[in-house]
């Protein structure tokens, strides 16, 4: 039996890479029996970097959970919650931030990366300075020994291995040592559709699970293929070409897309027909998606009285843990 804990920030609707980043691992586990899968919407992470716009945070609540939906994430298998209907997410927080020192936390890459990109300097929220603690919490709170998560989170894993180290070596054997599960090689990080590193919402370049039929045919039509590829006949390039970059992941016939790769070096493909190609295979996957998160959206309330339930039986499995963690540190008074 393995139990599963992963989870997103909201601050906004999940997109393509979000999908083949970690959504859709998250599935496939869900559906296998021996998994217990818990999946958690971190507004109070969030909150981390949002503390004076906390509507920005509540409201894509409601919107990670019809993506959670949308991709097949079933509330009957699987424990959806929001991390901030768990305050002893915050308590072990607290405990576990004297296990780790200022200057380790500081040389955390992501949060470097992050504290940098968000031009903080000194200004960093302390609450932000130390989210890699607080996910510490949320991954030993439910006891979880797989993590599905993007490259991006390694880092995480690791201070968390260190944490639950320490805690087990200090007090007693209570936490268990959890595994990173990253994307496979090539799956790590689809690019924009503008070919910049990342889909951000501030780039304007991302896919959006929740997009039209409509908007993702556009958004196809406008990626970034080969800006030397201007005649049909001229030879162009595969290698940074969104398209085919898209194809190499989504695609399910690999063989002809190294067809249409070989045709279009040599000349004599045009970027409409692998555009459209290209958006026939994303509208296979898209649309299932699309009617579910649909029909869901229909009764937001029923979504939130999901999450409710969801929220209270995982209270359940981090309240005791967290009663086993104040008997391994002598604090259990009045038991
Ligand atoms: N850091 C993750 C992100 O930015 C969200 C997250 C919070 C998380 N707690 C977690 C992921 C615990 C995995 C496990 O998307």
């Amino acid at each position: 039996m393995n139990t599963i804990l992963t989870g997103d920030r909201p601050t906004g609707q999940l997109h393509l890479g979000h999908y083949v980043g970690s959504l859709k691992t998250r599935k496939m586990m869900q559906d296998d029996p021996n998994n217990e899968l818990f999946v958690m919407i971190a507004d109070v992470q969030a909150l981390t970097d949002n503390a004076k716009t906390p509507d920005k945070v509540s409201s894509n609540v409601l919107e990670v959970a019809l993506d959670y939906l949308a991709v097949g994430l079933d509330p009957k298998k699987s424990t959806l919650f929001i991390q901030s209907q768990i305050p002893e997410l915050s308590e072990l927080t607290m405990y576990f931030l004297n296990l780790v020192s200022v200057g380790r936390v500081r040389r955390n890459p992501t949060v470097k990366t992050e504290i940098e990109q968000k031009n903080f300097g000194e200004g960093v929220p302390t609450g932000f300075f130390i989210y890699p603690v607080s996910q510490a919490a949320d991954i030993t709170a439910f006891k979880g020994s797989l993590v599905p998560v993007g490259e991006d989170q390694k880092p995480m894993l690791e201070q968390t291995q260190e944490i639950v180290h320490s805690f087990n070596t200090t007090y007693q054997e209570v936490l268990i040592n959890p595994k990173g599960v990253f994307p496979e090689k090539g799956m790590g990080r689809l690019p924009g559709i503008d070919g910049n590193g990342k889909m951000s919402k501030s780039l304007n370049n991302g896919i959006y699970l929740a997009d039209s039929k409509d908007t993702v045919d556009k958004k196809v039509m406008s990626m970034y293929t080969d800006p030397n590829h201007i005649h049909v006949h001229d030879p162009g390039k595969v290698e940074g070409n969104m398209v085919f970059t898209y194809l190499d992941v989504f695609a399910k016939d690999k063989a002809y897309v190294e067809e249409l790769k070989k045709q279009y070096q040599n000349g004599g493909l045009g970027d409409v027909k692998i555009k459209r190609y290209l958006i026939d295979v994303l509208d296979e996957e898209l649309t299932p998606m699309r009617k579910r998160r649909e029909a869901f959206a229909q009764d937001p309330q029923y979504v939130m009285e999901l999450l409710k339930e969801g929220s209270l039986s995982a209270e359940k499995v981090a309240a005791q843990t967290l009663d086993e963690v104040k008997t391994a540190m002598g604090i259990n008074y009045f038991r």
